[in-house]
């Protein structure tokens, strides 16, 4: 008995054929062959053929189980993929000198450009123009902390800068008076960008700002979440 199995199975193998009649015969169940008769017939061959039925449905079953899961996760690797392709984010400081310097002031506006970078992913932010290029459309963060110093009390002080998209004042602190040697502002905004847009600090006429490597002048934008 375990032998007529064996070479029926080893049959299976070969002639796939025969395994897909058998299955379609068992449907309509009206031809000569199907499994039933040969079970009326000859038992041996009638448990054979039910195996032969089983495993290729269970072939079939993983088969399409596989692809299935291999689809997901071609998708998935997809989305992945996309997310780790968004990632934007950049952190830069005016300076990183250890005499305090000053930028400004200028007889005309000024896009400043912060020299010391913290973070820079995918290269966006230029240190040679001041410009950080929007990479992606989406959402973004971005904050600017200005610091000013006068140099001593009884100057004029002037910290004051505009955070800008393409030209386009966003928002501008500003601190102008005689009575403080310091002082510094900082503002966070979260604004939708398009890809191409330019984001950069101008320093309006007059303005200045002052750093060392203590980093009081920083400015940051990081990617909340794409919308292309
Ligand atoms: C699974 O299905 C594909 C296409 O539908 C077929 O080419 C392949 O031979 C099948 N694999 C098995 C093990 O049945
Ligand atoms: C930067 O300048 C400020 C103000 O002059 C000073 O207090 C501070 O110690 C300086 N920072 C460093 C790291 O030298």
């Amino acid at each position: 008995m375990q032998a007529i199995v064996f070479l029926c199975l080893l049959e299976a193998a070969f002639i796939h054929a025969n395994v897909f009649s058998w299955g379609k015969q068992e449907e309509s169940d009206n031809g000569g062959d199907t499994p039933g008769n040969a079970c009326l017939t000859d038992s041996g061959s009638c448990g054979c053929c039910l195996m032969q039925q089983q495993i290729h449905k269970m072939k079939e079953f993983f088969n399409t189980t596989l692809k299935e899961m291999e689809q997901e996760l071609e998708k998935t690797q997809t989305i992945l993929n996309n997310v780790r392709g968004s990632r934007s984010a950049y952190s830069v400081a005016l300076t990183n000198e250890n005499r305090l310097k000053c930028f400004g002031p200028f007889r005309d506006d000024k896009i400043v450009t912060y020299k010391h970078i913290f973070i820079n992913m995918g290269n966006s932010y230029n240190p040679d123009t001041g410009v950080f290029t929007v990479p992606r459309s989406g959402v973004y963060n971005l904050a600017l902390t200005i610091y000013s110093d006068a140099g001593s009390p009884g100057n004029t002080l002037a910290a004051c800068a505009g955070l800008q998209v393409n030209g386009r004042l966003l928002a501008g602190p500003r601190e102008l008076n005689m009575q403080d040697q310091e002082d510094s502002a900082t503002i966070v905004l979260a604004v939708h960008l398009k890809a191409g847009d330019r984001v950069s600090v101008n320093l309006p006429i007059g303005c200045f700002l002052c750093d060392n490597s203590s980093h009081y002048n920083t400015f940051s934008g990081f990617l909340l979440y794409s919308t292309d």
